[in-house]
């Protein structure tokens, strides 16, 4: 296991990140990452890999609790059952002969940002990048469980990877409601940008929640039970879940306080220029970033460069999809030297935007505070 400090951390994120990787783990097929584990692979995106709409494969942050399981794709298979009329055993063949379609949505771990909360908690301490936004493609969930005849009075649906539990490690099986499930958008994925998902990420098939954080985006999904009550394994009783109502920072919340997380919250970061650039006195230069709201449209991004006194709205990329980030860029032309603090919010379609400081809880999800990002300007 390869834990970064905090220093380490921020070296990775600042002007030369990838200087910083030198001699780290990298992930075959993957650019230099932010190392949070090495076995099983737990890797966070550098801040400029984020600044395109599609986060390109080798650059998309990964995520498990378990080692990725060996997979012989031709002999796979997907099985349904629970409150079933018929338990069906599907190829990837069979799910490719469906109806296909494609969902541009971003993927966010709910730790996402845990990094930063103070007090401190357990878990990955992810800073930015436990994020991306991708092109997902496979046949509709819906079509899979009306062609099992799902009982019209399951109100979940459990997934379960072919990931198998280690040591004290639980089994990771999610549950979504039913009402998700059936959701247009919701896909068992076989691609991810115009390619067959590569297998830290799910490969040959993977549960696409668009809208929600990563938690219910099951990799590596071999079973479909339809219930009538969530999963009562340790992954939907016990983690992702988040207090019903704000914790006071560095305290303790019953676990009947607690509920499962769904969605996401309304979030914007700069993915360029990094922490501690240089910009000159009078040139423009582009700051860049991200914004996303989980189900609901970003509406606007505001930046500021003087910490917050003063904001203004910055340029939306033309890239409009639901459940994918929009990206932002703002032209800034620094009129004075020294140390800048910028900083950009985001605000979404149910009229949510950034908090100064996000609710503390817990288990460290959900941080959506207003970025802050300092950068040197020389006279
Ligand atoms: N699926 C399985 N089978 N096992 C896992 O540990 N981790 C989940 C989800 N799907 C996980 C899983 C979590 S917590 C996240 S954030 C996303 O996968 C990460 O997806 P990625 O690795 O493709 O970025």
């Amino acid at each position: 296991m390869a834990h970064l400090t905090r220093r380490q951390l921020l070296a990775a994120t600042a002007a030369a990140p990838l200087a910083a990787q030198q001699g780290e783990f990298v992930l075959r097929g993957k650019k230099p990452m932010i190392v949070h584990n090495d076995f099983p692979e737990d890797l966070e995106s550098l801040p400029e890999y984020l600044a395109s709409w599609i986060t390109p494969n080798d650059s998309f942050f990964v995520r498990q609790h378990l080692p990725r399981p060996r997979v012989d794709a031709a002999a796979w298979r997907v099985e349904t059952g629970g409150m079933v009329n018929q338990k069906l055993s599907l190829s990837i063949a069979d799910l490719r002969s469906m109806s296909q379609l494609t969902v541009a949505a971003t993927l966010e771990c709910a730790g996402n940002g845990r990094g930063n909360f103070r007090p401190r908690m357990p878990g990955l301490q992810w800073t930015k990048g436990a994020i991306g936004n991708a092109h997902w493609r496979g046949p509709r969930l819906r079509d899979v469980l009306l062609k099992a005849g799902a009982s019209p009075q399951a109100a979940y649906v459990d997934f379960d990877g072919a990931d198998v539990p280690v040591g004290k490690v639980p089994e990771f099986i999610r549950s979504i409601p039913m009402r998700k499930a059936m959701h247009e958008s919701t896909i068992l994925a076989v691609e991810m940008n115009g390619v067959p998902l590569p297998d830290v990420h799910g490969f040959p098939l993977r549960l696409i929640v668009p809208g929600w954080d990563g938690a219910s985006w099951v990799k590596w999904v071999n079973s479909i039970q339809v219930q009538a009550q969530p999963n009562p394994g340790f992954y939907m009783a016990t983690a992702y879940k988040y207090p019903r109502v704000a914790a006071v920072p560095g305290g303790a919340v019953k676990p009947e306080d607690m509920e499962v997380l769904e969605g996401m919250a309304v979030k914007s970061f700069f993915a360029k220029p990094g922490e501690g650039a240089k910009v000159r006195v009078g040139q423009s230069v582009t700051l860049a970033g991200i914004g996303w709201g989980g189900e609901n449209r970003v509406t606007r991004v505001d930046v500021s460069a003087d910490g917050g006194a003063s904001w203004r709205a910055a340029v939306l990329g033309r890239e409009d999809f639901p459940f994918a980030w929009r990206t932002f860029s703002f032209e800034w032309k620094p009129a004075r030297p020294g140390y800048h603090v910028l900083c950009c919010r985001a605000a979404d379609s149910a009229g949510r935007t950034q908090p100064i400081d996000a609710a503390w809880n817990p288990p460290g999800y959900l941080n959506n505070s207003i970025e802050r990002l300092g950068v040197v300007v020389e006279g």
